[in-house]
Parts: structure tokens; sequence; C-alpha cells
């Protein structure tokens, strides 16, 4: 199978290491010159990525395409661009929706919306799709694991929570930071709250089947330390906080 990647930035590089450390049997990869300094660096790494000469030449020469630019730039050059019949297109774009696709793309062609993160690099993290695709989803299950989702309303809600790489790092940063400030070296601490959290989140997937809130419970003793951290941030709104931003992405989300 030969794929491309009309855009070769975070996202799109991150699926192309995943891809090789995979078992996917891949016979070559066209990637987009933009962006030039990523775009050398992989094909430099991977004998089988090649930097094509310009966006149609990327898609004349793939069975598949991944657009991985962003939402502004996608409804630009979309239209400019011809797809093959049947071609199967899978789209990373977060804010056009499938309907909208299929009209700038303007073809009879097969896509599919995917919501991989940057850890499928290293072949983990769920990856949603919509609407599902045998094809697809054995793909990303090489990478990750797949979710698939019959109902475009709904993947946009997977779509929200995925904005919370973002908070999650900062809290891991905000961590980190009060550790140095009270003489902890950064390197120390970081290890410490990083590898911490890497504990809490295998755990946390391991009890996954059960309700969540026999953790929250669970991890706490009466009148202890995570008792007192736990009602102190529900009572500063954190939580309520945390709700209130996911809404707001799902507003945007919605409004595409
Ligand atoms: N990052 C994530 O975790 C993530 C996860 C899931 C989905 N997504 C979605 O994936 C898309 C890309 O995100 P990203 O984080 O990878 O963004 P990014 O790092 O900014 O990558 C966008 C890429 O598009 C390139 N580009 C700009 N104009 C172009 C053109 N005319 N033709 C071809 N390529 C062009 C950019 O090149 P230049 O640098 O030269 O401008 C860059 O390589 C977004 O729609 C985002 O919503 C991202």
């Amino acid at each position: 199978m030969i794929l491309g990647f009309l855009g070769t930035g975070r996202i799109a590089s991150s699926v192309i290491e995943g891809i090789f450390k995979s078992k996917l049997k891949i016979k070559k990869i066209y990637i987009s010159p933009r962006n030039k300094t990523i775009a050398k660096k992989l094909s430099k790494r991977f004998k089988k990525v090649t930097i094509s000469r310009n966006n149609q030449q990327l898609i004349d020469k793939s069975n598949w395409v991944f657009l991985a630019t962003t939402p502004k730039v996608g409804g630009k050059i979309l239209k400019k661009l011809n797809f093959k019949k049947n071609q199967k297109i899978v789209s990373f774009i977060s804010t056009i929706n499938l309907a909208q696709l299929k009209k700038i793309i303007g073809k009879k062609v097969k896509i599919v919306r995917a919501i991989p993160l940057p850890p499928i690099s290293f072949r983990k993290g769920p990856v949603p799709i919509c609407p599902p695709d045998k094809q697809v989803k054995n793909f990303f299950n090489q990478l990750g694991a797949t979710v698939e989702i019959k109902n475009e309303k709904l993947s946009i809600n997977f779509w929200a929570t995925s904005g919370m790489m973002a908070p999650f790092y900062e809290l891991l940063r905000t961590l980190s930071d009060w550790l140095v400030k009270r003489g902890i070296k950064r390197n120390e601490a970081q290890k410490y709250v990083t590898s911490l959290f890497v504990a809490l989140s295998e755990d946390s997937s391991i009890n996954s089947k059960k309700d969540l809130k026999y953790l929250v419970k669970d991890s706490q003793t009466p009148r202890g330390l995570n008792e007192q951290a736990v009602k102190q941030l529900r009572k500063a709104g954190f939580y309520r906080n945390l709700e209130k931003s996911l809404n707001g992405i799902l507003k945007r989300l919605n409004k595409v």
C-alpha cells in the first residue's frame, strides 16, 4: 500500500513514526514538502519516505491520503486538488466535518475522520474513527487501539476530550515546578511526577471497567492528604471548570 500525507507536521510525523515501528506492510509514503524541516528529517530517517514535488503528485501516487493540515489550510488547498475516484481519504482535520469534506473534495471518495494523538509515534493510545471502516480500523489497530464511532455528532465528543492533552501536561508542569521551587532538582522533580502519573494512568486503565468513582474513593484515606486535595479542588471549582472548558470546545466543534 502507498500512503500520502498532506501536511507534514506534528501529527503526520507521529503517525509515520508509529507506522515504521509497526508490522504494517507499507510500500512507500509520500509526504508534502511542507513543513520542509520535518519532511527532510523524515525522508532521511526512513528509506520508504519520499518528499513529493507538490500536493497533487502526492495524491496521484497514493492509495490512501491522510489530511494532516490545519483546518484553515485544508479549506484553502483541498478544493484545488484532484483526488482519484474511490481513493481512501483519512482526515485528521479537527474542524471540517464529513459533509464539508465531501463537498470540498467533490469526488466519489471514501472519507473517514480519525483522531490520532502524538503517542501514536510509539504505538500507544486510542484512535477514534468515524464512520466505521474495516481497513482503517485494522490500520490504526496496529498503531494503537481503534475506537469505531457510527455517528459523527457523537464523535465530536471524543475530539473535545482530545483537547485535554495540553491541560494534562500543564498539570504535570505545575507539580514539577512546585517541587523545584522547594529545592528539588528539575530532572528529579520531573522524573518523579511523570512516573507517578504513568503508574496512576496504568492503574486507572487496569480498572477502567469499573466506575472511576471507586478509584477516586479508594485513593482517599479518611481525613488523609488525598481527601484534603480533592475536596479543596472541588470547592475551588477545578473540576467544574474542567467540564466548562470541555463544553466550550464542544460548542466550537459543533459550530462547523
Ligand atoms: N497535533 C495533534 O495532536 C493532533 C491530533 C489529532 C488531529 N490533529 C489535527 O491534525 C491537523 C494537523 O495538526 P498538527 O498539530 O500536525 O499541525 P501542524 O504541526 O501545524 O502541521 C500542519 C502541517 O501543514 C503544513 N502545510 C501548511 N500549508 C500547507 C500546504 N499548502 N500544503 C501542504 N501542507 C501545508 C504545515 O507546513 P508549514 O509548517 O510549512 O506551514 C505543517 O507541516 C489539524 O487539523 C489538527 O486539528 C492534530
